[in-house]
C-alpha cells in the first residue's frame, strides 16, 4: 500500500467544492497558507481524541455546537464571547445530568465552508451559482460576489486565529472560572429557566463555598478556574485543508492544523470520494455524519477507511435524520457498529434533519421537532443498550429568532425580527439552555433505569 499523501484526494471525484477559475491565484493563496502556522497542535487533537474515546464509554459527554456558517460580516469578540458563554452554561446544566465530564467542542474558528443542496438559486427568475460559505463567495445575489474567489482563505484563516485566541484566553484567563457561574448573565431566559437555572448554580456555588472552607480553591486547583475548550468544522474546502497539514515530529502523523477536529458532511461522505480519502489520513478526531440514505454496508467501508486500527475517540458518528426517524435508521447502523466490533462515539444532531420552510418564507426549525429528534436517539440506545455520547447544536448566544418554538415562544411571524443565519437557523441562547436542561433530564433517566437494572 502506497503512503497516504495529503494530496491524494486530488485523485478521487469531488462534490461540493469550488472550480477556482483562476488557477495561478490559488496556487499562490495555497503556497502562502502552506507557509503559516497550524491553528491547533497535535498533542491537543489526541487529547480532544482521547475525551471522545471516554465519551463512547459513556464516561464523558460531548457537547459540540456552534455556528451552521461563521461569517466575515458578523464576526466580533462578543459574538464568540456569548457562545462561549451558553456553552459553558450548557455544559454545567449537562454536567449536572450525566453526572461525567462534558467534553466542549466549539462550531468554531474554521466553520465556513458550505455544502449546498442545489448548485444554483433563482430569485425573481435570475439564477445564481449559490453561496457556498464566506472562505468561498459571498452571500450578496450578484454574479460579482458568487464567484469562488480563493483569497477568501486567507481571510478565513486570520479570523480562524483571532477566534482560537479569544476562546483561548477565555479558557484560561479567568472568564470559564467556576465560582463565577452566577455572573454568567446573558439577560435571557424566562422565569421557568431561570429558576431551573439557579438552582443548580446554587448548589454548585454551595459545592465551591465548602471546597473553599476546606482549602480547595481556584488558585490552588486548576479544574476550577480553567476549561478546555476545542474546535471544529466540516472539512469541506479541501485545498485549505490540505495547505494547513503538517506533520507531526513527535508521531510522524498527518495533522489537520485547521481544527481540533473535522467532520464529513452528509453531502460528502461518498467512500470513495475526496473528502473521506482526506480525513482518513489525518490524526485528528473525525467526526461522520449519519443521515436517512447512509447504509449499513456504507458505514462498515467508511469505519473501515476512517478507524482501520479502532481506535477509540478517532471516529465520532453525528445522527442526523430527522424528528421520527431516528427509530427507522439509527438501528440498522448501531447494529452495524455491533456487527464489526467498532468503536465509535454516537452524537446526535437534532438540527438537520429538521429544516423547514415556514409560511413566512423563512428557513426555520421547530424546537419540538429537535427536542423530539433527541429523545427519539437517546430511546434507540437505551433500546439497544449502546451509549448516547453527545449532542451537536447549531446555536448561537445571541438573541436571534431563527428556530420556533421553546418556552419563551418564536412564532414564525418573529422569525424577521432577528434573522440574522448567513445559512441554517440556529437555536438562540434561550433556547440552548431550555434544550441543555431537557437534554439532562433524558441523561438522569438513563443514569437512574441504568443503576434499577445493575440492582435488579
Ligand atoms: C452542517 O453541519 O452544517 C451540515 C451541513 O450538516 P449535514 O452535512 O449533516 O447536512
Ligand atoms: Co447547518
Amino acid at each position: 500500500m502506497t503512503e497516504w499523501q495529503k494530496t491524494n484526494w486530488r485523485n478521487k471525484p469531488r462534490v461540493q467544492m469550488p472550480d477556482y477559475i483562476d488557477a495561478a491565484a490559488l496556487a499562490k493563496v495555497e503556497a502562502q497558507l502552506s507557509q503559516y502556522p497550524p491553528l491547533v497542535f497535535a498533542g491537543e487533537a489526541r487529547r480532544l481524541k482521547q475525551h471522545l474515546g471516554a465519551a463512547g464509554r459513556g464516561e464523558a459527554f460531548l457537547l459540540q455546537g456552534g455556528d451552521c456558517a461563521e461569517s466575515f460580516e458578523q464576526f466580533s469578540a462578543d459574538a464568540i464571547r456569548d457562545t462561549f458563554k451558553v456553552m459553558l452554561q450548557m455544559a454545567m446544566v449537562l454536567t449536572y445530568g450525566a453526572k461525567v465530564p462534558v467534553v466542549k467542542v466549539g462550531r468554531m474558528a474554521g466553520q465556513f465552508a458550505k455544502p449546498r443542496s442545489a448548485p444554483t438559486e433563482v430569485l425573481d427568475g435570475v439564477e445564481l451559482p449559490s453561496y457556498r460559505g464566506d472562505i468561498i463567495n459571498e452571500l450578496a445575489f450578484t454574479p460579482e460576489a458568487r464567484i469562488p474567489n480563493p483569497s477568501k482563505m486567507l481571510q478565513a484563516y486570520t479570523q480562524a486565529a483571532a477566534t482560537l485566541n479569544l476562546l483561548r484566553a477565555f479558557s484560561t484567563g479567568g472568564f470559564a472560572d467556576m465560582s463565577m457561574v452566577h455572573s454568567w448573565t446573558l439577560g435571557f431566559t424566562d422565569e421557568q429557566d431561570v429558576q431551573k437555572y439557579s438552582e443548580i448554580a446554587d448548589r454548585i456555588q454551595d459545592t465551591i463555598d465548602f471546597m473553599d472552607a476546606a482549602g480547595i480553591t481556584a488558585d490552588t486547583t486548576h479544574e476550577f478556574s480553567t476549561v478546555e475548550f476545542y474546535t471544529s468544522h466540516e472539512g469541506l474546502l479541501l485545498e485549505y485543508e490540505e495547505a494547513l497539514t503538517r506533520l507531526d515530529s513527535t508521531s510522524g502523523n498527518w495533522l489537520a492544523g485547521s481544527g481540533h477536529m473535522i467532520w464529513i458532511g452528509d453531502r460528502t461522505r461518498q467512500p470513495d470520494g475526496a473528502h473521506v480519502e482526506f480525513c482518513s489520513g489525518v490524526l485528528n478526531p473525525i467526526g461522520l455524519k449519519c443521515g436517512p440514505t447512509t447504509t449499513a454496508e456504507d458505514l462498515k467501508v467508511l469505519m473501515a477507511k476512517l478507524n482501520p486500527e479502532n481506535e477509540e475517540g478517532r471516529l465520532t458518528l453525528i445522527a442526523r435524520f430527522g424528528a421520527g426517524k431516528a427509530g427507522e435508521h439509527l438501528p440498522r447502523l448501531v447494529k452495524a457498529v455491533k456487527e464489526e466490533g467498532a468503536k465509535v462515539t454516537w452524537v446526535c444532531d437534532p438540527m438537520h434533519g429538521n429544516t423547514i420552510k415556514s409560511a413566512t418564507g423563512y428557513k426555520t426549525r421547530p424546537f419540538d421537532s429537535v427536542l423530539r429528534e433527541v429523545r427519539d436517539f437517546f430511546g434507540v440506545h437505551q433500546a439497544e443498550g449502546t451509549v448516547p455520547g453527545g449532542v451537536h447544536f447549531e446555536m448561537t448566544g445571541l438573541d436571534v429568532t431563527e428556530c420556533t418554538g421553546g418556552v419563551r415562544a418564536v412564532t414564525e411571524e418573529d422569525l424577521s425580527d432577528r434573522y440574522h443565519t448567513a445559512c441554517d437557523p440556529r437555536l438562540n441562547a434561550s433556547q440552548s439552555l431550555e434544550l441543555a436542561f431537557l437534554v439532562a433530564e433524558e441523561l438522569t433517566n438513563l443514569r437512574r433505569d441504568r443503576k434499577n437494572r445493575a440492582a435488579g
